[in-house]
């Protein structure tokens, strides 16, 4: 009860902090302009760039190994390779230190980026022996692009249809030998014949802690910012299982460390900061708790549908279940029932509050039309 003025007094808009805003949300998975932007700071500074540099994801990196000593044993490139798991866990980043690791070039690229036949075709002659290929986002590849790279990855060749009508005809170009990384936050996206062709299909998880707190430590090395194991551990509590929101948090609580402190990060700067970035100790922000809260106090912890629950809280309905959603499931605060969403009393005692469903099991309340769950 005490925290529900405070979070409730944003919904005028007025006050509304700029991280509230979805796409620049401090604990969003995706890349934010910021996040690239940052010139030293940026991103790809704190990429690592060896296999040995990479934390965490430990069956991935063995088999990887053992798949890049085969293929430069018998002077072949690798076989094609899909990453596949939620925004900023490492898949990019993978693709960087495969090209490394091999020491061959990577050319990047990404579904939308692929608007003709002819985008692809001039990528994939240009490749040479043993290359690279990233495609980012492939899930959003067009069916008729998809068609080009199907022969390309099987038979190592380009079917081009010249002409048009009866003087059309097809001609045939081989290719250099290439691998094919594709990466994507939805594989479920992907159409079957294009997985099939993925000699390995590999899905990153979410890191531990304790990996997260190894990736923070390092990442403050390169930005010459001193840490301690506590305040890294601090940082890492709060960062949802991904990187790219560990390093982002990091530099924020740098900034607080610098300016406030002596710029030092242990255990009492990192949680004074990442308070005062409301973002609380299981890593949830002011929008997840007005979520949550909405259902709590309007819904009786629900059954409430998706789009009901929007209107609430006033965000579109795709942004709650591609964005909100998935973390707070994944940490059983939310439960999607076929009668709508429901918070669980887990999430209550995280808040607080008493846990007191009251039709949980009945009639769904509130179900407006339009409402697909
Ligand atoms: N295993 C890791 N070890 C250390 N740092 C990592 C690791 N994985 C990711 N990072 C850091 O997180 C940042 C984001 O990673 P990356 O860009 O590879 O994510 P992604 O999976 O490609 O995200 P997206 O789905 O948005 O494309 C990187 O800049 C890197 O610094
Ligand atoms: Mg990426």
């Amino acid at each position: 009860m005490i925290k529900e003025n405070k979070i409730f007094s944003t919904d005028n808009g007025v006050n509304e902090p700029e991280d509230t805003d979805f796409e620049n949300r401090l604990v969003s998975g995706e890349l934010t302009r910021r996040d690239a932007e940052n010139g030293d700071d940026s991103e790809a500074s704190l990429r690592p760039t060896t296999l040995d540099e990479y934390v965490g994801q430990e069956g991935i990196k063995d088999n990887l190994r053992v798949f890049m000593q085969a293929a430069k044993n018998r002077g072949e490139s690798l076989d094609h390779l899909l990453l596949y798991g939620p925004p900023g866990l490492g898949k990019t980043t993978l693709a960087h230190i495969i090209a490394n690791e091999m020491g061959v070039n990577i050319r990047i690229t990404s579904g939308p980026a692929i608007e003709k036949q002819g985008d692809l075709a001039a990528l994939l002659t240009n490749l040479s022996h043993g290359d690279i290929l990233f495609i980012d986002e492939i899930h959003r590849l067009s069916r008729s692009i998809e068609e080009i790279l199907y022969p390309a990855m099987e038979d190592k060749v380009l079917d081009i249809i010249m002409g048009t009508g009866p003087a059309a005809r097809s001609i045939r170009i081989p290719l250099e030998q290439f691998t094919l990384i594709g990466a994507t936050t939805r594989a479920g996206q992907l159409s079957s014949p294009l997985r099939d062709r993925f000699g390995m299909v590999m899905r990153l998880d979410l890191y531990t802690p304790e990996e997260l707190a190894l990736i923070v430590t390092r990442s403050a090395g390169i930005l010459e910012t001193v840490i301690t194991p506590e305040g890294a551990t601090e940082i890492a509590l709060r960062s949802r299982g991904t990187p790219r929101i560990a390093n982002r948090l990091l530099r924020r609580v740098r900034d607080f460390a610098q300016v406030l402190g002596d710029g030092v990060i242990d255990a009492k700067t990192a949680a004074t900061a990442l308070e005062r970035l409301e973002v609380d100790r299981l890593g949830l922000d002011s929008v997840d708790r007005k979520m949550l809260l909405s259902i709590i106090k309007n819904f009786d912890c629900g059954p409430v549908g998706l789009e009901t629950l929007a209107a609430t809280i006033g965000e579109e309905s795709v942004t709650i279940e591609d964005v909100y959603e998935p973390y707070l499931m994944q940490i059983g605060f939310v439960s999607r029932t076929p009668r709508g969403r429901c918070v669980t009393r887990l999430a209550c005692e995280h808040l607080g509050l008493p846990f007191r469903p009251s039709v949980q099991s009945d009639a769904p309340r509130q179900l407006s039309l339009g409402d697909t769950e």
